[in-house]
């Protein structure tokens, strides 16, 4: 039996919480490894719709969910969707929610100087979800983060808020912002405790004896590879490695304990914030992907840019991001289109490229060359075989199999659990 992966393909909100979720019930554990709650992955299960941020998908199924030590923990807001998901019926108690000891922390400090430096940019801005996420991941980095567990100990936590604010405040007041109160920062941080530290563990080892019991863990990612802080779009990026080698480091496993790892991939591109994509569409055809597609971010509600699909960059994605297999979500926002585009290729200073420049500028310039596919007239919302799919459908499918170089094995029709075609069971694919 094999633990499952997930990462996303493109930049984000290619649907991973909705696979994540399915694939929950055949999984013991689900482990988020990095990112914080930048993430946003929407669960719709009958009735109920679920806006989860930095929860595991697992937790509406029930399962034992994981935040791992790769993630960067903001209490107060894991507190506030914890209340909030509880409000609609779920529970979670420390029976089926536990978070590394050792992750680091998101303080109000992170989030104000997230914003003070995108306004700082100008027209340079990276387009962040404003949460804190870099500072965080700076800090710890930079050693001076603080920790979960030293929310357990006044001492530690009076020092380490001193060396945090010499450092930040320095930086804020520099930037025109507001500077922070140690003595504010530190009961804000006291009163959180009692309410975080009972959900505190040493996840490794609960996770170590999951996998010596022969039982499924499913890693659950956020973001995806193009941004990826060093394979994606940089500097476009978020400031964790979303690729399928950081399940291992954020979860604290072995890198051989992944298993086979999932790929997420939208039948059209997106992104939101700022930053190259080369196939973005600026007309009726963009305009109506993001309209059916209901392209707003859950995090932030921005309205996402939407594009045809850009299998030069999934390919990429598939080799840097350890990708096994796909599962193709959104099929059925395609649905009506006379013809379809999918990028084959690049024209960069008058050459044409397999693969997207390093440098940003060079990755401005980049013109997409586009194969065109014959679209379909049925929908395809729903359908649950893949005998059902227009034939137009199906060599969609097949031609992005043939570019992208490995086979999609699920595909998801529809925003509800049961709209989905499984062609191989990931839990089951025994890898070479
Ligand atoms: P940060 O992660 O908030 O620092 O944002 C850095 C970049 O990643 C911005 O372009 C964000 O829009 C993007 N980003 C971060 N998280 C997500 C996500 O979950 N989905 C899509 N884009 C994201």
């Amino acid at each position: 039996m094999s633990n499952v992966t997930v990462i996303g393909v493109q930049w984000g909100d290619e649907g991973k919480g909705k696979i994540v979720d399915w694939l929950a019930s055949r999984a013991e554990v689900v482990v988020r490894f990095q990112g914080g709650h930048n993430a946003g992955h929407t669960l719709v299960v009958g009735e109920n719709i679920y806006k989860l941020s930095l929860l595991p998908s697992g937790i509406v199924s029930g399962k034992l969910c994981i935040i791992g030590n790769g993630v960067v923990v903001d209490p107060h807001a894991l507190l506030a969707e914890i209340a909030r998901v509880e409000d609609q019926g779920l529970k979670v108690t420390p029976d089926i929610l536990r978070i590394a000891e050792n992750a680091p922390l998101i303080l109000p400090v992170h989030v104000a100087l997230d914003c003070a430096r995108e306004a700082a940019r100008g027209t340079r801005q990276i387009g962040t979800t404003g949460r804190g996420i870099g500072p965080a991941y700076e800090d710890k980095v930079a050693r001076r983060a603080i920790r979960l567990c030293d929310l357990a100990e006044r001492k530690t936590l009076e020092w380490k808020l001193d060396e945090l604010l010499l450092h930040h405040n320095t930086l804020l007041a520099g930037l025109g912002a507001s500077t922070f109160e140690k003595e504010k920062l530190l009961s804000c941080l006291l009163e959180t405790a009692p309410k975080i530290l009972p959900f505190m563990a040493q996840t490794w080892d609960i996770l170590e004896n999951v996998n010596k019991r022969g039982k499924r863990i499913l890693f659950e990612g956020a973001q995806a590879v193009m941004l990826d802080v060093d394979h994606g779009t940089y500097p476009f990026v978020t400031s964790s490695n979303t690729v399928a080698a950081n399940a291992g480091v954020g979860a604290g496993l072995s890198p051989k304990s992944i298993g086979f790892v999932l790929g997420i991939v939208k039948a059209y591109c997106t992104r939101v914030g700022k930053g190259p994509f080369p196939t973005e569409l600026f007309d009726d055809i963009g305009r109506g992907l993001g309209e059916r597609g209901h392209e707003f971010g859950t995090v932030t509600g921005r309205s996402r840019r939407c594009g045809w699909f850009d299998a030069i960059l999934a390919r990429y994605a598939v080799r840097v991001g350890g990708i096994d297999g796909l599962a193709l979500t959104k099929l059925d926002v395609l649905d009506g289109l006379d013809e379809i585009k999918v990028c084959v290729g690049y024209e960069c200073d008058g050459q044409t490229i397999d693969r997207l420049p390093s440098a940003p500028a060079a990755q401005e310039r980049v013109r997409p060359v586009y194969e065109t596919l014959e679209g379909w007239k049925e929908t395809t919302h729903g359908i649950q075989r893949w005998d059902d799919l227009p034939m137009q459908a199906i060599h969609y499918v097949r031609r992005l199999e043939e570019l992208i170089g490995v086979p999609i094995i699920l595909l998801s029709t529809g925003a509800d659990r049961q709209d989905t075609i499984l062609k191989q069971d990931p839990f089951e694919t025994s890898l070479s």
